[in-house]
This record gives C-alpha cells, structure tokens and sequence, in this order.
C-alpha cells in the first residue's frame, strides 16, 4: 500500500476532476496545488506525479514549487497541531525558544509532522492574543506566558 493511500478519506476522482479542468496548463501549477492539497490534505509524491504529467512540467519543477512555498505539505498533518506566535510581541517575549525548545523535543522542524504522526509544528505570525505572549495554540487552543518547559509540559496533555 502506498502512503497516500492509507487512511484515505478523498476519492482521486476529485483530484482527477482539478486536474482535468487544468490539463496542459503549466501556468496553472500552483492553484492546482493548492486544490489538490485542500481536497488530499498534503502533497504525497503520487500526486505530484500525477499532477505534473496533466499540466505538463517536470517533477523537479512540482516539487520545487512544493518545497518554496511553506503552506504546502508533502506530509499529512499531525493529529495535533502546534502554531508558535512569532509575530512581534511573542518573539520579544521568547518565542523563538519556545520554538527551538518544542523543535528539539518533537525532533522535527518547524513546518514539519512527527514520524509518528502525532504533531504538526507551524509557526504564525499574531495569534490575536500579544498580551499573553509567547503564545502557543495547539489544536486552537491558546495556551500563554509561555517558557520552553511550560510548551513541552503542555504537550504532555495532548496524547
Ligand atoms: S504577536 Fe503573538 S499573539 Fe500577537
């Protein structure tokens, strides 16, 4: 069995349907990724195949577009979902290691889904919640005034 097939939710009809309606259109290359990546939910290397042998470019040219632009995945999403706040008030605050702390701990990079599949890690900028800074939201819900250990304690809850 094939990753993208494991745990299947979306039919490849739909992805056939996008592709189709884009046949041929290089120029189409990153709307179709980000339809196809909204109906799949990721990037696996089957669907870029896939996608560009319908618009007509080169795997290399799918996947550099993939790996440039940091919203889209070629792994699907952790079961739980950590957003760090980098935007001004966190990061004077700390969140660069709150980051750095929680990386360390998943082992994984920002933008990145543990081999488990347990946790997604993303970084966003303004969570809406500056006085409560650094924040952190794991599955939307905000968790502040946080310090490196504070962020990995917190995980501990999400199992
Ligand atoms: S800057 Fe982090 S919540 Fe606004």
């Amino acid at each position: 069995m094939t990753e993208c097939c494991q745990q299947q939710s979306w039919s490849m009809e739909e992805v056939e349907q996008i592709l189709d309606a884009y046949q041929g259109q290089s120029s189409a290359l990153i709307e179709v990724l980000h339809q196809v990546q909204h109906v799949v939910g990721y990037l696996p290397r089957e669907i870029q195949v896939k996608i560009a042998k319908a618009l007509d470019v080169s795997l290399g040219e799918v996947y550099s577009v993939i790996s440039f632009y940091s919203n889209f995945n070629i792994k699907p999403k952790g079961k739980h979902q950590i957003c760090v706040c980098k935007g001004t008030a966190c990061y004077v605050k700390g969140s660069p290691e709150i980051l750095q702390r929680l990386e360390k701990e998943l082992d994984i990079e920002a933008g990145d889904t543990t081999d488990d599949g347990k946790y997604s890690l993303e970084v966003v900028r303004c969570l809406g919640a500056c006085g409560l800074g650094p924040v952190m939201t794991v599955d939307g819900n905000a968790h502040g005034s946080l310090k490196p250990e504070k962020a990995v304690a917190i995980l501990q809850k999400y199992n």
